[in-house]
């Protein structure tokens, strides 16, 4: 047995920031972001928060895949910005949709993060320990956003994907994961660690860090690194490979791994341009718009990838 991917959710909150509005709080220009990342739009949550957005795409996740809350076994929810220390996202999830049969719990591997529900899910599918999974990347960085660091603020959004996996004969075929917590802190956020009651909080800490140049290196290396090795121990032929889903961080990322893996740019769908990097909810955001656009038919061969804080990064390779 292994996890089938069986529906698809994703969400993202109405309020749309263009490039030309974040030009009215940093000195940036939509021409340098466009070229630099791709990026021209971005939603930011207003009202909701990541559990709020994860909750919505959870429930979309079920109804595409025609199954009830009941059903599931598991919930994982990955996030790196969760709306509370506890109780967890995923149990607030499982609170909203009525999923009482379930465990909850959450993963905290950034960018990284629906790479490793996915695995983690897939393990206890195949061990025999549960049936059905309700995975979620959720992200909601403008909580985390320092809004006058025009080197990051550009490049974030907030949004949600999920998707229910169920034990079946064919879907994950293989999949890998990796960590290098040497180089954490060229992209981090410390907020929550820095201070005790012997020492001051400093608020400046609150913030996303990132060293762009230094995490894009990382990327272009590590994922076609890793998209490598999950198709060399599956022994699958790279051109049966329909899409490659990347976490979207940066389009030029994406450009450089399909041509250090010598793939066609056509493989590589983006909607970075609208939604910006949604850390977690990038690749089950993806996933879900090709699915509902009806690209994905049964049989097809996907490569899941993403890379990111930690440092981070995992690969899949699915049936679909
Ligand atoms: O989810 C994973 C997390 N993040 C990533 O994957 C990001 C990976 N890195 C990147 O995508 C790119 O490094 C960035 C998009 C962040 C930056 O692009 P870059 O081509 O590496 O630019 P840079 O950092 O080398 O900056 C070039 C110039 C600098 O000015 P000087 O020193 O040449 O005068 C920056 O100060 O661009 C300046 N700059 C900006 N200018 C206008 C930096 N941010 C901006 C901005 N608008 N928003």
């Amino acid at each position: 047995m292994t996890g089938r991917i069986i529906g698809t959710g994703s969400y993202v909150p109405e309020r749309i920031v263009t490039n030309e509005d974040l030009a009215k709080l940093v000195e940036t220009s939509d021409e340098w972001i466009v070229t630099r990342t791709g990026i021209h739009e971005r939603r930011i949550a207003v009202e909701e928060g990541t559990s709020a957005m994860a909750s919505r795409a959870a429930e979309r996740a079920l109804e595409n895949a025609g199954i009830k809350a009941e059903e599931l076994d598991i919930i994982l929810m990955a996030t790196s910005s969760p709306d509370h220390c506890f109780p967890n996202g995923a149990c607030e999830v499982q609170a909203a949709i009525g999923a009482v049969n379930a465990v909850a719990y959450d993963i905290s591997a950034a960018c990284s993060g629906f790479e490793f529900a996915l695995s983690t899910v897939q393990a206890f599918i195949r061990a025999g320990i549960y049936k059905t999974a309700l995975i979620i990347g959720a992200d909601c960085l403008s909580k985390l956003t320092d809004w006058s660091d025009r080197g990051t603020c550009v490049l974030f959004g907030d949004g949600a994907g999920a998707a229910v996996i169920r034990a079946e004969k064919t879907g994950v075929i293989h999949s890998v994961m990796g960590s290098d917590g040497v180089k954490g802190p060229v992209l981090s956020c410390v907020a929550r660690s820095e201070g005790n009651f012997l020492n001051e909080r400093k608020p400046e800490l609150g913030y996303i860090y990132m060293d762009g140049q230094e995490v894009f290196k990382f990327a272009v290396k590590k994922v076609p690194e890793c998209i490598r090795q999950v198709l060399e121990e599956s022994k699958t032929d790279i051109e049966e490979v329909k899409y490659f889903v990347l976490h979207q961080a940066n389009y030029r990322i994406c450009e450089a791994v399909a041509k250090r893996l010598k793939q066609p740019l056509d493989k590589v769908p983006m909607n970075i341009g609208s939604y910006g990097n949604t850390s977690g909810a990038t690749v089950p955001i993806l996933l879900d718009e090709l699915n509902r656009q009806g690209r994905l038919q049964r049989g097809d061969k996907l490569v899941l990838a993403g890379f990111g804080g930690g440092l981070t990064w995992g690969a899949a390779l699915v049936e679909w």
